[in-house]
């Protein structure tokens, strides 16, 4: 298939290796942003409808600025609960702490601020596009291919690792963007993200012929794969950074699975978790990424996924153990990605597979893996990205598709409440949805 061809092309000329690639912020931050209101003209993204005869909508700006949650981000940080936040940390304002402004703002150093660049627009156009300075005049041309403008400093947010990356920058925190407990302990929501869910949440592009044509084919269920190991690779790195892995005598707590700590006393809820081996009473990592990880590579690249599994129970052993043990497992699993994502990357996610993940999800239910919110929520998501990805392929009937969505939604309902959540309702609804994709 062109799509999978096209795209280890785009691999080879972006480079690989995720540890000495250049970082998603470095790239944004490479050219000056020239704001806003640079791209917001009427002939050029800030139509009122789309047009007709151009390859991309030009209301862009319009669809942003009224329904995109990024451009309320800056606002968000003037709000009672920002103040608030602010307050429980000891901050004398939100929206001048860069703590805030670098997930909350396109915060480039002020080198990098052109003439109409404003602070309070939020996550703007070039938070996501990257600097526009050296491709702004040149990207208006249709002879211009998308390479081009990516050579002059256009992040490739089509590219799907690349756009992994940039995402979880902000919706994960990474050691350039960092939420720390201490900031979740003064009243931030807990993050989480799905690569292929959250991309279509509000989206000011469509995938048409002319895209496919300009940037190659999307796939779902690839992106979701993708998503899965470069978040699984984020939390390691984060992990083992001197700077961000440990706050005191402690390690970092984001990066732990926060209902270890935060749950109910009297609950005796306790059980196994044969895929850490952890005992009762233990603080564990939050593994939900490399949980799903797994589960792709059970579909690509079944011995790698066997050899993750192992390396991930080593991960969780090495835990209770030291330091210095937690940190050589963790660039084990990290090298492991490192191959894995390659061979993600190039592989043709056709439909036919993908019953596979779904299955390997439903084996991990049965024998209890689902007893971490988090990662039944990952694995909902998970679910709804495969769902789609059979549908879109055109492998499904109206009434399946039907069937198919009422029960990702019951899956969903189980995961909506952090607080109530119940493994045996999760398991159900697993089993259900995997008896009928079948
Ligand atoms: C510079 C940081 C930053 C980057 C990069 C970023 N986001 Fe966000 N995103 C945010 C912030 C902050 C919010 C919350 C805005 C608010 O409500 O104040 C948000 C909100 C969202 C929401 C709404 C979530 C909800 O619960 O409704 C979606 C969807 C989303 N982002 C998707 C993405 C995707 C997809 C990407 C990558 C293409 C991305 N974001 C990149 C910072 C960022
Ligand atoms: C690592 C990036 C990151 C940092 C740092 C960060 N935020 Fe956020 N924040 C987000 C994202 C992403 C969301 C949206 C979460 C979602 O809906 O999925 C968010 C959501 C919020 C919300 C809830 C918004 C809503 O619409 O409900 C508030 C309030 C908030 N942030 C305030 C702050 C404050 C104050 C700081 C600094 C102390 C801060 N944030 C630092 C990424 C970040
Ligand atoms: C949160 C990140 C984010 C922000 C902010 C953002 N975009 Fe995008 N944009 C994307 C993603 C993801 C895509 C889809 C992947 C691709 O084609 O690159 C995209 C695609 C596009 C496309 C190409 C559509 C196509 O068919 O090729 C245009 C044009 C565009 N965005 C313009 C804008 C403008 C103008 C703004 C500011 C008003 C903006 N974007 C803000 C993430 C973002
Ligand atoms: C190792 C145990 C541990 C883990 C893991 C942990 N926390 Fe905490 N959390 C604590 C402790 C201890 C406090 C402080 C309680 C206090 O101040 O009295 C706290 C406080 C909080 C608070 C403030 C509660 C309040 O009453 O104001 C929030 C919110 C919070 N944590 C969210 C999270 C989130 C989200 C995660 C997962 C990303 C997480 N925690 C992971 C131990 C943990």
């Amino acid at each position: 298939m062109a799509m999978s061809r096209l795209f280890v092309g785009l691999v080879a000329v972006c480079g690989w290796g995720l540890a000495h690639a250049q970082g998603a912020v470095q790239q944004i931050e490479a050219h000056q942003h020239l704001g806003v209101a640079s791209c917001a003209s009427g002939v050029c993204h800030g139509a009122t409808q789309p047009f007709k005869d151009s390859n991309v909508w030009q209301n862009e700006y319009s669809v942003w600025s009224d329904s995109d949650p990024h451009a309320r981000a800056y606002r968000t940080l003037l709000s009672t609960e920002s103040k608030r936040i602010a307050r429980n940390l000891g901050i004398p304002n939100a929206a001048t702490a860069s703590m805030c402004l670098d997930c909350h703002s396109d915060n480039v150093p002020a080198a990098q601020r052109g003439e109409k660049f404003l602070i309070t627009d939020g996550v703007g156009c070039e938070g996501c596009h990257g600097g526009a300075q050296e491709w702004i005049s040149s990207h208006t041309n249709r002879d211009v291919a998308h390479a081009d403008n990516v050579s002059k400093g256009m992040y490739p947010t089509d590219e799907p690792v690349a756009r992994a990356k940039l995402c979880l920058s902000c919706h994960m925190g990474t050691a350039d963007r960092m939420i720390t407990h201490r900031i979740m302990g003064a009243g931030h929501p807990r993050l989480a993200f799905e690569l292929d869910t959250f991309t279509w949440l509000n989206p000011h592009y469509e995938i048409d012929e002319d895209y496919v044509s300009r940037k190659g084919e999307f796939n779902g269920a690839r992106d979701w794969a993708i998503g899965q190991g470069i978040a699984a690779y984020n939390l390691l790195d984060v992990l083992t950074n001197d700077k961000t892995g440990s706050h005191g005598i402690f390690p970092e707590l984001v990066l732990f699975d926060c209902h270890a700590c935060h749950r109910v006393m009297s609950g005796k809820r306790w059980g196994p978790r044969p895929g850490t081996g952890l005992g009762p009473g233990v603080v564990r990592l939050n593994d939900a990424n490399l949980v799903m990880f797994r589960h792709v590579l059970a579909l690509v690249d079944p011995s790698a996924g066997d050899r993750l599994a192992g390396q991930i129970r080593g991960l969780h052993q090495a835990t209770t153990q030291s330091r210095s043990g937690t940190n050589e497992a963790a660039r084990t699993l990290m090298r492991s990605l490192d191959t894995s994502l390659q061979t993600v990357a190039a592989y043709n996610f056709s439909e036919a597979g993908l019953g596979k993940i779904l299955a390997s999800i439903q084996r991990d239910a049965d024998r209890g893996e689902f007893r971490d919110f988090s990662a039944a929520e990952q694995a909902a998501m998970a679910a709804q990205s495969v769902v789609v990805a059979f549908d879109t392929a055109g492998k499904l009937d109206e009434a399946q598709a039907n069937r198919l969505s009422g029960l990702v939604d019951r899956l969903y309902a189980t995961v909506e409440r952090e607080d109530d959540y119940q493994m045996a309702n999760f398991t159900g609804a697993m089993r259900a949805l995997t008896a009928s994709a079948r």
